[in-house]
């Protein structure tokens, strides 16, 4: 897709990867449509932007979220979404709140899913439009200590892959994407102090950010970032045993880093 001639809702645009997507894709001429709960954290992205942009407050773990997003987004002319928005969620499964869990899973995996569906019959009525969902690694490469971050994106991977497959006779596009460890405010000091323990290596925002544009211009529908990180994602699709075993020498670094609640 040319970019000049794209229109974005980005949801979770105040984020550490979120901010780097809309500085890169307002530099290549995109007009966007910035969303976020933060009604201040808006307006001053939208400033150093150059207040050329358009901002919508939005709650995406709630139905009234959802519509104001949609609603803003039919009004705003848009043809590309881009579902963004995340939270984290390193811990032990069995020491994790279940509202802690039921509460990553809306905004991880329901959001993406019901933002989506409220803005189908529009984009398919665009002349070209794209749905970009930003997946993990963790969604093909599902991870000791973070069980259900891990489902929410394995979920929004099978999402995309299906949806993809049903507007495959559309001009609606839909591209999953999958970034390791980025160096942003979604991972806690735990989960930083990990990834060291672990050699995991974080990619800077603006890198990524990079990627993403890249994909989003090439329409390509599915990439996975990072090396071995990408091999191993595909080694666990076709051997997860050896993950198993692999991850298995690991487990005692997890739960030494795990929050003890
Ligand atoms: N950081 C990583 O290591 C990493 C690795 C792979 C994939 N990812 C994915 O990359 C995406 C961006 O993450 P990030 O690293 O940029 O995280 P971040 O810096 O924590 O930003 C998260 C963004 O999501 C928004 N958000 C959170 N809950 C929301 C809700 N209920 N409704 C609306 N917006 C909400 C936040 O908005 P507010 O300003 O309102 O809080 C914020 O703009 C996520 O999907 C994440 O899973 C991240």
């Amino acid at each position: 897709m040319q970019l000049n001639n794209a229109r974005i809702l980005l949801t979770g645009a105040t984020g550490g990867l979120g901010q780097a997507l809309a500085q890169q894709l307002a530099a290549d001429g995109a007009r966007l449509l910035l969303a976020g709960r933060d009604t201040a954290r808006l307006a001053a992205l939208n400033a150093a932007l150059g207040g050329e942009h358009s901002s919508v407050r939005a709650d995406l773990t709630r139905p009234e979220g959802v519509a104001a997003a949609a609603g803003a987004a039919r009004e705003f002319g848009a043809n590309v979404l881009i579902n963004n928005a995340g939270v984290g969620g390193f811990g032990l499964y069995e020491r994790q709140d279940w509202d802690e869990i039921d509460s990553l899973l809306a905004t991880n995996l329901a959001a993406p899913m019901r933002l989506t569906h409220a803005l189908l019959p529009w984009l398919k009525a665009r002349p070209q439009a794209v749905i970009v969902n930003i997946g993990s690694t963790f969604g093909s490469l599902p991870f000791a200590g973070f069980a259900a971050y891990s489902a929410a994106k394995a979920g929004l991977r099978g999402f995309s892959q299906a949806l993809r497959r049903e507007l495959a006779d559309t001009q609606v596009a839909v591209i999953h994407l999958a970034p390791r460890a980025i160096d942003t405010p979604l991972n806690s000091d735990a989960v930083n102090a990990l990834n060291r323990a672990l050699n995991n290596r974080s990619d800077d925002a603006d890198a990524v950010a990079r990627q993403v544009v890249a994909a989003l211009r090439a329409g390509d529908g599915e990439r996975h970032f990072g090396f071995p990180e990408r091999f191993f994602a595909w080694l666990n699709g076709v051997a997860p045993t050896l993950i198993d075993r692999g991850l298995a020498g690991k487990l005692a670094v997890i739960k030494q880093h795990a929050p003890t609640r």
